[in-house]
């Protein structure tokens, strides 16, 4: 279900006009649609229901405290990489037994923080981490459960810069560094060892890579019961992916369901499930007013307010994100029209088209499924302030975070 739509030639958000906002609010803006959010959610909590999963929102994909708020009076846990996300999930309301903390290098003031809280887990990526994480629990005077992240080194087949799973890859320890520290178990005196977890990438398409990591895992707890580890929980991370245009097909969900509905019953655990982009990908848009026409010899720029730093995904991953008008008119301008932002970089290019309806200055376009890694990733370069976000609930609005004011730039 989709809650942008164009309806005679206006693109709406839920029951609004989003040309109506545009015209009042300060462009660039990011415009997010609760009702989206809370479909996304609740269809992605309806199709493992029989897995009754923990799910644990990956906070990276989208740090909104109202956003995160949302989704955990929807039931959400979540996942966080670093104190400040763990502070928000904690503002939230989230409560510590449904947050996980992932991440290759969590600090000495990260895990105390995370250990005082009494988090459900936290997932080491190392020996050294390990080492340290007792160290620490030890001078707490409590016993920590922790999870091992494992690098599985299969292929989440996707974009190489957002694959985790490689044994290449910065992330987790091999199956046989597991099986070692599993080993050396009571070393480890302030530790509770209760899960191991793997992500092997993001924006994957296809179930097939997610197949071959429960295979593998399953092998892997057949051989660490027979040394007595008996794992409370496995954490499948996230990684689900999302369609980005209209000829590409959503993620098969319930073929994973089921898959992982066999993995439960022959493991015997409590799954957990990380999943960001797949619940707040498609819960935002970048509204953005044009700037320019700019016309050459081969090609129509289209220079927008919005820039790579309020959506870095082209630049970074080359990722296409589409761009509607928030007023179709009937044109149709046979020229190949690129539509790129004011920063000075080449990389500063958003998509290109064949052709176009035609545009004019001081239109207003949006671009689409920026909800995931939109804003979180976002920066100041070229000194721009963060953008305002505002959600939209059926026929209100709201700012759920202001534009940041220029002036805390200047100093
Ligand atoms: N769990 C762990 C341990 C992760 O590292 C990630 C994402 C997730 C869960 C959530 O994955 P998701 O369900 O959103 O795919 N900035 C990149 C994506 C980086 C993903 C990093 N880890 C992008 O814009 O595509």
């Amino acid at each position: 279900m989709n809650f942008l739509k164009f309806k005679n030639k206006k693109l709406f958000y839920e029951n609004i006009a989003i040309s109506k906002l545009a015209n009042k609010i300060k462009t660039p803006f990011y415009l997010y649609s609760l009702g989206q959010l809370k479909f996304n959610f609740n269809n992605f909590k309806k199709v493992f229901k029989k897995i009754s999963p923990i799910i644990c929102f990956s906070v990276k994909s989208n740090s909104n405290l109202k956003l995160i708020s949302e989704l955990k009076k929807l039931g959400s846990g979540a996942d966080v990489v670093s104190i400040g996300e763990l502070k928000i999930a904690l503002k939230a309301g989230i409560s510590p037994k449904k947050i996980v903390f992932s991440g290759v290098g969590k600090t000495e003031e990260e895990i105390d923080f995370a250990i005082k809280k009494k988090i459900l887990l936290i997932n080491a990526e190392s020996e050294a981490e390990i080492i340290n994480i007792n160290r620490i629990a030890k001078k707490n005077n409590k016993v920590v459960p922790v999870g091992i992240r494992i690098n599985p080194n299969i292929s989440g087949k996707t974009n190489k810069k957002i694959s985790t799973g490689n044994k290449d890859n910065k992330f987790g320890v091999s199956m046989n560094t597991c099986l070692q520290i599993f080993n050396n178990q009571y070393d480890y005196e302030f530790i509770k060892f209760e899960a191991i977890s793997v992500h092997i990438g993001s924006q994957i398409m296809e179930v097939n890579p997610f197949k071959k990591v429960l295979n593998a895992l399953s092998e892997f707890n057949k051989k660490i019961n027979q040394i007595g580890i008996n794992l409370k929980y496995i954490d499948l991370g996230g990684g689900t992916g999302i369609p980005y245009s209209d000829d590409e097909k959503n993620f098969n969900l319930e073929k994973y369901s089921d898959l992982v509905f066999n993995f439960k019953k022959i493991n015997n655990v409590e799954i957990i499930f990380e999943p960001g982009r797949s619940i707040c990908g498609n819960t935002g848009i970048l509204v953005s007013k044009v700037i320019y026409l700019k016309d050459t010899l081969k090609k129509k720029f289209v220079i927008i307010d919005a820039a790579m730093n309020d959506l870095i995904r082209p630049a970074l991953y080359g990722a296409k994100h589409q761009i509607h008008p928030l007023l179709k008119n009937n044109s149709n301008i046979n020229k190949y029209t690129e539509f790129v932002g004011p920063v000075c970089e080449s990389s500063d290019t958003f998509i290109s088209y064949n052709k176009y309806q035609k545009l004019n200055e001081g239109d207003y376009v949006c671009i689409n499924n920026i909800g995931a890694y939109g804003r979180s990733l976002a920066s100041n370069y070229n000194t721009r302030p963060y953008c305002a976000e505002i959600l939209i609930n059926k026929n209100k609005y709201k700012v759920i975070r202001p534009r940041q004011k220029l002036e805390s730039l200047i100093n």
